[in-house]
This record gives C-alpha cells, sequence and structure tokens, in this order.
C-alpha cells in the first residue's frame, strides 16, 4: 500500500487523513495501542543496615533505606497495584569480602529485609533479589577473582547457595544478574534439591556491559570497589556481561537461558536496548522483562533538575517505548510516581 494509495491522490481531498483521529484527547486514549498500567511496573529499592534514610546523590529522588522503610514501600506497592519489588542491599564495608561469603549467611540484611517485608505483604507483593556477588565482594565484581580472571564454574557454585539461602528466606524469584554460563541450570538445580521449586527464576539474560549503571554501583558502594579491582587485573564487567554491539548473541543467551529453566527474562538496560526488546519477545514469545537502570532514571532526573526536561512527562514516555518495544514488564525506579500518574 504506497501513501499515494492510502491518501488517495487521485482525488481533490485526501481520503485518509490521520489527523483526524489525533483531535481530542478520548479519541487519542482510545485509539492508544500501547498503555501502562501499575501493573506493568517493578519498583526497585535499596536497603541499608543503617535507620535513617540516605539520599543517593546520583539518583536524586531515590533513598538507601532502612528496612522498616521498604516494608512500608513494599504496602505501598500493593496499594498502587504494584506487583513486585526488587530489593538491592547496601553491604557495610567489613562485610565484603574477596570472595563475597556474606551473601551466604542467612542473616544477612538481605535475608532480614526479605523477612519483613514476607510478614507484611505475604504473597501479595513479588519479591525479587538479584543473584550476584558485586554487593559482598571488596572489588565490585559480580563473581570470584582468581588470578585476574572471573572465574565461571567456581562462582556458579557460591550462586547456587545464594540462590538457596535467598529462597529459604522468602524470596519469591531469584534474579542471576551475574552472566556466568550455566548459572541458570545450577541455580534451578539447587532450588529443586532444596524444595524450593516454587522459586521463580528471573534471568538477566541479555545483560549489557553498560556506563548506565553508574549511578547503581555508587549506590551499592561497588564503584569504588571496581576501581580497586583495576589493580587486580579486571577493573570492568565486560568479560562477562555484553557487548553493547551485539543483538545475535542476545538472542542465544535467552535461547540458552529458557533452556536451563528460567521462567522470566530481562533484557537490560532498556532504553538502549529497545531493539534488543523487540526482537527477544518476537523470537521467544516469552514473558519479557526491561530494566530502565539507573543511568536512564538520572539521565531525566538531571535534566527536568535543569529545567530541560517536564519531568513527569519524560518519565512516562520513556518507561511507554520500553513497553512498546515489546516488554512485558518494566523495573523502573519511576515506579510508584508512574503508578500514581496512570
Ligand atoms: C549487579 C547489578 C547491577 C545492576 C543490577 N544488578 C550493576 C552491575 O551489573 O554492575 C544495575 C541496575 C541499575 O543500574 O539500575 N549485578
Amino acid at each position: 500500500m504506497s501513501t499515494s494509495e492510502t491518501r488517495g491522490s487521485l482525488g481533490r481531498f485526501p481520503t485518509t487523513r490521520l489527523r483526524r483521529n489525533r483531535q481530542y484527547e478520548w479519541l487519542r486514549d482510545m485509539v492508544a495501542e500501547t498503555r501502562v498500567s501499575p501493573h506493568d511496573l517493578i519498583w526497585p529499592l535499596f536497603v541499608h543496615d543503617k535507620a535513617e534514610c540516605e539520599p543517593i546523590v546520583a539518583m536524586p529522588g531515590v533513598n538507601r533505606l532502612p528496612i522498616k522503610e521498604v516494608v512500608k514501600a513494599a504496602a505501598d506497592a500493593k496499594s498502587l497495584g504494584i506487583p513486585a519489588i526488587a530489593l538491592f542491599p547496601v553491604v557495610g564495608s567489613k562485610q565484603k569480602t574477596v570472595d563475597g561469603q556474606h551473601a551466604l549467611d542467612p542473616e544477612n540484611l538481605i535475608c532480614r529485609t526479605i523477612q519483613a517485608v514476607r510478614a507484611e505483604t505475604g504473597d501479595d507483593v513479588g519479591i525479587i533479589c538479584d543473584v550476584a556477588l558485586d554487593p559482598y565482594t571488596t572489588h565490585g565484581h559480580d563473581g570470584l577473582l582468581k588470578n585476574g580472571r572471573i572465574v565461571n564454574d567456581g562462582t556458579v557454585a557460591v550462586l547456587q547457595q545464594q540462590a538457596v539461602v535467598l529462597a529459604q528466606a522468602g524470596c519469591h524469584i531469584v534474579a542471576p544478574s551475574d552472566m556466568m554460563d550455566g548459572r541458570v541450570r545450577a541455580i534451578r538445580t539447587a532450588l529443586d534439591e532444596n524444595q524450593q521449586e516454587q522459586v521463580e527464576i528471573l534471568s538477566y539474560a541479555a545483560k549489557y556491559a553498560s556506563v548506565f549503571y553508574g549511578p547503581f554501583r555508587d549506590a551499592l558502594g561497588s564503584h569504588a570497589a571496581l576501581g580497586t579491582a583495576k589493580s587486580l587485573g579486571v577493573a570492568d564487567k565486560k568479560t562477562y556481561q555484553m557487548n553493547p554491539a551485539n543483538t545475535d548473541e542476545a538472542l542465544r543467551e535467552v535461547a540458552f537461558d529458557l533452556d536451563e529453566g528460567a521462567d522470566l527474562i530481562m533484557v537490560k538496560p532498556a532504553m538502549t536496548c529497545l531493539d534488543i526488546i523487540y526482537r527477544v519477545k518476537q523470537t521467544f514469545g516469552v514473558p519479557t522483562l526491561a530494566y530502565q537502570v539507573s543511568g536512564e532514571y538520572a539521565m531525566i532526573q538531571a535534566a527536568t533538575a535543569n529545567g530541560w526536561l517536564d519531568g513527569d512527562q519524560a518519565a512516562s514516555e520513556a518507561v511507554l517505548a520500553i513497553k512498546r518495544s515489546g516488554a512485558d514488564s518494566i523495573l523502573t525506579y519511576f515506579a510508584p510516581k508512574i503508578a500514581r500518574q496512570c
């Protein structure tokens, strides 16, 4: 169908005027192809072991929260219609070690937070937790560092235990964000062997080595740690996270993770990966999540603070575009704000 055919160029007037459907707000709403509702959102939260909220400088409007505030946020999520929260622990420097063993302590901060949230919201709000070692390692890497390399299989063995500890604390969805090969199958096996077969796996399947995670790493204190990793030989995560140049490889990552037992898969970051989200959803037709990461949030907030963007509209438009590209659910720090606007 060529443009001249649709517009009826032979007549005096165009037969189709696409602007007709854009005249009124009710009409634009009526013909909207994509809608964002609170049910599409997942709210990431940072928890720390202090009594007060602490602002995260590079993420204006986001705080490190005491456990009791996370519990309140979970209750808010429920009343706003946000189905799930994703919890990230800010681990004290005294508890960080080269091998990140504190991740396996069933009384660590994240486990206590899960228990407190479950006590309040039960199974009404989903609790998602990362499986990766970066909050717990002195070098800030997601895996074990040996002789200047991130070792794969040794890391997977620790991640299996971490996933079981999180599941036993009451986490509904474990989310391996480490990008080791073979970890989904290993974690599925470990969960099942420990009677945690109901626990879901959300695989960060197509996770790119992205500069847009910077503010998140600041929030966790793992950025500075990654700097020290330089002297150990691995300053960045490019040997395990994906090269932003690649898309076919993302499909292979997703295919493997599904084969290994992933229930849900994630693409991350979101706004620089709309093509990846689209291809993944088209190819596999599985529940596909996208993470609008800390740097995406920071950019919008910084421009808004300068008066260069309308923050509410920028946040909504960005999330709408992520949904339009094929995401079934979007992790976003704007979740409560957008849910209130819906
Ligand atoms: C840790 C992890 C990261 C994010 C989520 N889980 C950072 C990283 O991989 O370095 C980033 C989230 C964000 O930037 O908002 N594996």
